[in-house]
């Protein structure tokens, strides 16, 4: 083990770029700075050194690349020195389970941390389509309604789509809090930093955090780091899946994401499209979300994903939430009213779907499911006659029906599922069965 170990230092000593490419300062305004001598060996996405800050570079010409430093280069001269240090890459190690780390892959909780033997892109390709194994089986998840009418399967990436303040954070929480997996990866992306430590200290605790890995980059930070934060989570989560393990991704938020692309394609030119968002956006997500998913082969485990994303009042159809519901497996809605009448998680079923169905769900399961969508539907379509008391008993046999098990039902989607999704169907089917005729109840 110790000679592998040495065995791997070795090649990284060897791989080290000893040599250091200068380039020079020839403009700079507050956003963005113009360098010359690097254009050669340059490419989008590098890595420089600028007075005292990071930077990225965001674009390229025979001349001049542009970079975009991570802080404020007050200061900066024409002429000074600008540094490249390489490709944006990480390399992530089995030792960072139980760290919160920062994009670049610094310790934020203390101490530092081993660099892996591997050094990945942050931007790698996802597993070949036609090598990619198929969703796998049904997760445990620790919640009722994800265990029953919304399956996550191995592999499944899922969309958590939610106004600001519906509780998005918490469901994901309770989910990694939950969930059946080998490893989590947590990418928190414009999050409030008190956020960040809550999330480690008291939502996943000392016990569930030693086999969590999270990355963070605060509303505070440079939108490089915000941007990066998200892939380098995501690479994280490629290194324990290519080591065979089951990992539970969780980005929160996507939209903070896409937000962050959006300040950087600005300043590096891109033209703005639909809701201000760059036309880049769209393969920005999608290339995301196609590296969670099944692995390939015999002996990759999968990434099991879920992207939050704000939506803003119930405009399901902006850009980003537009572009995710088209690639994922399946979407979860959020609901304001819901959540103010105080059920958590305030999940519109009628509204969420998973992709996953009806392949994760056997005949039986099916069937719950179906009559537990046609319950809760026939309760909403004539929720407000009921409410206002203009609907009179027996006109519709649906609307009986659904009367009778909805304050079961609704309780069960706020339910814990401790004894997984057995257990949990047998108690769904308990709470439909309450819709029965009396007559025939015993
Ligand atoms: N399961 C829950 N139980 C009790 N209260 C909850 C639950 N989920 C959410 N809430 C309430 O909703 C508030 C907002 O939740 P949360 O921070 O998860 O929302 P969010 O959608 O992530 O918000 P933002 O858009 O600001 O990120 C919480 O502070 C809490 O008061
Ligand atoms: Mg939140």
């Amino acid at each position: 083990m110790e000679d592998q170990s040495f065995k791997d230092l070795c090649n990284r000593i060897a791989d080290t770029n000893v040599e250091h490419q200068i380039g020079r300062v020839i403009s700079a305004g507050s956003t963005v700075v113009r360098v010359t001598g690097l254009s050669r060996m340059a490419a989008i996405g590098d890595q420089v050194a600028i007075g005292g800050a990071m930077g990225e570079i965001i674009d390229i010409n025979t001349d001049a690349v542009t970079v975009l430093p991570d802080r404020s280069c007050d200061g900066l001269r024409i002429g000074e020195q600008v540094t490249w240090i390489g490709r944006s890459e990480l390399a992530p190690d089995d030792s960072w389970l139980g760290h919160v780390i920062d994009p670049y892959g610094a310790a934020l909780d203390g101490g530092s941390l081993i660099q892996g033997p591997v050094s990945r892109s942050l931007r790698a390709a996802p597993p070949p389509a036609t090598q990619r194994r198929h969703l796998g089986p049904r997760m445990a998840t620790g919640l009722a309604v994800f265990d029953t009418i919304l399956p996550l399967v191995r592999g499944q990436r899922m969309g958590l789509f939610a106004g600001s303040g519906v509780g998005k954070s918490m469901l994901l929480g309770q989910l990694a809090q939950n969930v059946d997996a080998d490893v989590i990866v947590v990418a928190l992306v414009g999050e409030r930093g008190r956020e960040v430590r809550e999330f480690v200290d008291k939502t996943l605790g000392p016990e569930r955090m030693a086999k969590t890995v999270v990355v963070a980059a605060t509303s505070d930070q440079p939108p490089i780091a915000r941007r990066r934060a998200v892939w380098s989570a995501m690479t994280v989560a490629e290194h324990f899946r290519d080591a065979g393990k089951q990992v539970f991704f969780l980005a929160d938020s996507i939209t903070r994401f896409a937000e962050a692309h959006r300040e950087i394609a600005l300043a590096a030119g891109e033209g703005v499209g639909l809701h201000g968002f760059p036309p880049s956006t769209a393969h920005l997500i999608m290339s995301l979300a196609e590296r969670a998913g099944p692995g390939q082969g015999g002996t990759n485990g999968d990434i099991t994903a879920i992207f939050s994303v704000l939506v803003a009042g119930s405009d399901m159809e902006g850009p980003i939430a537009d572009t995710l519901r088209g690639v994922l497996d399946g979407h979860v809605v959020l609901d304001r009213e819901i959540a103010e009448r105080g059920r958590y998680p305030a999940i519109d079923v009628l509204r969420s779907v998973s992709r996953s169905l009806p392949g994760a769900a056997n005949d039986h399961e099916n069937a719950l499911i179906a009559l537990a969508r046609r319950r809760l539907g026939a309760y909403d379509r004539a929720e407000m006659m009921i409410q206002s008391g203009l609907y009179s008993a027996g006109s519709d046999g649906d609307v009986d029906a659904a009367v009778q098990v909805w304050p079961a039902l609704d309780a069960f989607i706020a339910e814990k599922a401790p004894s997984g999704p057995n257990a949990a169907f047998d108690r769904l089917a308990d709470c439909l069965r309450a819709a029965r005729p009396v007559r025939n109840a015993a």
